[in-house]
């Protein structure tokens, strides 16, 4: 029961890595807010998890982002674990790579993530936790991965520079880093074949030592020690969630 009476807020938490995060912080008694742009797939969450709330806020529209910060505040007062989780993938060889694409994913995985830190920092203080989900695109050359993988390694440096102005207020900021894991994300790529995909899936497993993908609930059990008191004493921490991926690949 870590998460007693805390207040936990996740970024993109009606599907994959931050559903399955929603439901592990919702089983240790913490109280779940979260958001995401389906709104059939938030309900079909807030129903699932018990005495969750859920909100339809896109991460690129700081507006929206700022009306449910604002909800949570009335509601809750405050937050006092972030989890930063949205994220959109977007393969395009450097030759097809379209401006719009490459503004698509920074919007949201960068941009987005950054300014939804700030936003939620209003209702943080001193023993609060925010968690940011990267990736070892941001880290590997993965040809085809230049505007998300230049989005997430942005992200990186972001975090632990937030880290650092946050330090001297109680508030810890790390990031996981996960390898490739079965979620829907593999399958949003617009404009790639089913074919396409699987073929992807088949050498994405080829370059894990472990030689399997990683479940969304294996990359959950980092993201709640990193938001927990057991790691109390860690800030501006990475940690790679691959199979070995990225060291051993
Ligand atoms: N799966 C992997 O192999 C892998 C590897 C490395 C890193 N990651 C990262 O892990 C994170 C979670 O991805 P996942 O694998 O769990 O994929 P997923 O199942 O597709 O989940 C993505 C989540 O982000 C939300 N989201 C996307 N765009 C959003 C926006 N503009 N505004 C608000 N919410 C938005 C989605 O909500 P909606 O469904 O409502 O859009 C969903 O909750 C992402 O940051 C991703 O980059 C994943």
């Amino acid at each position: 029961m870590r998460f007693k009476d805390k207040v936990v807020l996740i970024l993109g938490g009606n599907s994959g890595i931050g559903l399955a995060s929603a439901k592990a912080f919702a089983a240790e008694s913490g109280i779940v807010h979260i958001t995401g742009r389906d709104q059939a797939t938030i309900d079909a969450a807030v129903v699932e998890i018990d005495g969750a709330r859920g909100y339809r806020a896109d991460m690129a529209d700081l507006a929206a982002m700022e009306e449910m910060i604002s909800a949570i505040e009335a509601q809750d007062g405050r937050i006092d674990v972030l989890f930063v989780n949205a994220g959109v993938g977007g393969f395009a060889p450097i030759r097809e790579l379209t401006p719009e694409d490459w503004d698509k994913v920074h919007d949201i995985n960068l941009r987005g993530a950054v300014f939804a830190i700030q936003k939620a920092l209003r209702l943080m203080g001193r023993g609060g936790a925010i968690v940011v989900t990267g990736s070892i695109g941001g880290h590997g050359v993965l040809p085809g991965n230049a505007a998300y993988g230049a989005a997430k390694a942005g992200l990186a440096m972001a975090v632990k520079i937030i880290a650092a102005e946050l330090v001297g207020e109680g508030i810890r900021v790390n990031m996981v880093s996960p390898g490739p894991i079965e979620t829907p994300l593999l399958h949003r790529n617009p404009g790639i074949s089913g074919e396409a995909v699987a073929a992807l899936r088949e050498q994405m497993i080829a370059a894990v030592p472990m030689r399997r993908m990683g479940q969304a609930e294996e990359v959950a059990r980092a993201v709640l020690f990193f938001a927990s008191e057991d790691a109390s004493f860690v800030t501006a921490a990475n940690l790679f969630i691959d199979g070995g991926a990225l060291e051993l690949g």
